[in-house]
């Protein structure tokens, strides 16, 4: 390598002095960016898709772990596998297919064949083939991944087999995923139509935005604005049909609006108090739910929550609910797949409308995303090397955290490393040290 860093001048992390900061290289420094997609993407868990994305036999769906493509299949026998989606005789990316249903996948280049466990069934024209034994005596299956997980239909895996357990990686955050989970007791399902777009600028803008609430009034004048207008529109209904813009900020008796966990790992959570209201799908349950699991952790299934399970999956469940997938390929772009996540068998009118609200926030159709790449790739502009390279963008907060979870943690019993409890302009930005410490965690060994 022609350059090397330090990880103190990349991260400087030094709580007792008040001081986090992330150098701007971490964004542009093309270097730096080959060593995360090995260490951070290829190094450790990530998030690879849903159970119920291949849910019958034969089903598969296909992806990218860090740069290697994977296929994540059902066998025969109904077993959730997943495998290096590249041919063993000379590399071709064996389905290009984002899923479907296959008992066969056939390599486009010679034909070799492999069934839906990823075992060779046919190398062509083996007999005149005139093949070594020591040929015949390697394994022509597809390779498996080296670790694969599921935590409540979430699928996780590795290309690294020393990493610590699933369940050690997701640790209290799992209990966020629970939530989601409980709210859906025929499962969560992915609402056909996913979105693919790309955004000129470093993942880590996507990672921070979704934990960024200091952003929302600034970013998105035009969507509050609308959502003012609507709920005037609908001030004498009984039943509202939108969720208001003050909805998102919703005061309690102490003023809390909400805050931040923070958890080992790099995972985070940005919630607000938000009540349950007919303006969100799942209020058709709001009463069972409270009967099921009780009114508290009812509430909190309501609440404004945007999820982040370092470092490729976020999950922002407000007016709607989203599943968002970041995929970097290179320093200064980035790709997100996105769909709409929803409970299996909600009523239609519910669907109808998680799916109509959806579209207003989210997508690049929608009134928010665009507000927020366009954010994003201007921030790149400011990413070039420049005389000061300290950002200045993680230190609101600081002196809000505490150690460990609050009474509303307590209330769903999640126990994060570190929390915030905020009014509507605290708006923590301590929480990003978390995604930057399980940053420099896997880094670590190649970074000085
Ligand atoms: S590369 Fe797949 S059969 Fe040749
Ligand atoms: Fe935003």
């Amino acid at each position: 390598m022609s350059k090397q860093f330090a990880l103190s001048d990349l991260v400087d992390d030094r709580p007792d002095d008040g001081v986090f900061r992330i150098n701007r290289a971490m964004f542009r420094d093309p270097e730096l960016f080959d060593m995360e997609m090995k260490h951070v993407f290829e190094g450790g868990w990530l998030f690879i898709g849903l159970s119920t994305q291949a849910e019958h036999p034969h089903d598969f769906f296909t992806g990218f772990i860090g740069r290697v493509p994977i296929i994540v299949s059902r066998d025969g026998d109904g077993e959730l596998q997943c495998f290096v989606n590249a041919c063993p005789h000379k590399g071709v990316r064996l389905v290009q297919k984002k899923c479907g249903n296959a008992r066969r996948h056939v390599c486009p280049y010679h034909g070799w064949t492999f069934d839906s466990s990823g075992a060779n069934k046919n190398i062509k024209w083996k007999k005149g083939g005139c093949y070594s034994e020591a040929f015949d005596s390697e394994n022509h299956d597809l390779a498996e991944v080296a670790r694969f997980g599921e935590y409540r239909g979430f699928l996780f895996a590795s290309l690294n087999p020393d990493v610590p357990s699933l369940e050690e990686h997701l640790g209290e955050a799992s209990k966020l995923i629970d939530l989601l989970a409980d709210k859906a007791p025929n499962g969560l399902e992915l609402v056909p139509g996913r979105v693919t777009f790309t955004y000129a600028a470093n993942w880590k803008m996507q990672l921070e935005n979704c934990a960024d609430q200091y952003h929302f009034t600034s970013t998105h004048p035009s969507y509050i604005r609308i959502l003012e207008q609507r709920a005037k529109e609908e001030a004498d209904e009984v039943v509202k049909s939108s969720i208001g813009a003050s909805d998102f900020w919703t005061e309690n008796a102490s003023g809390v609006t909400g805050g931040t966990m923070s958890f080992d790992h790099g995972h985070v959570l940005n919630w607000g108090i938000m009540p349950p209201s007919s303006a969100i799908a799942d209020f058709e349950r709001a009463e069972e739910l409270a009967e099921e699991f009780g009114e508290a952790r009812r509430n909190w299934m309501f609440n404004m929550r945007n999820l982040t399970i370092f470092p490729n999956m976020q999950i922002a469940e407000n007016a709607s609910s989203q599943l968002r997938v970041i995929r970097p390929l290179a320093a200064g772009l980035t790709e997100m797949q996105t769909w709409c996540i929803a409970p299996r068998g909600e009523s239609d009118e519910a669907r109808r409308f998680r799916i109509r609200q959806y579209e207003d926030f989210f997508n690049p159709t929608g009134m928010a995303t665009p507000d927020d790449t366009v954010c994003y790739e201007e921030a790149q502009l400011g990413m070039a090397e420049q005389e000061r390279p300290w950002l200045q963008g993680h230190a609101r907060g600081m002196t809000a955290t505490v150690e460990g979870g609050n009474e509303y943690a307590d209330m769903i019993d999640v126990k994060p490393a570190r929390s915030v409890l905020a009014d509507a302009q605290l708006c923590d930005e301590s929480l990003f040290a978390s995604y930057y410490r399980a940053w420099a965690e896997r880094m670590k060994e190649v970074v000085a």
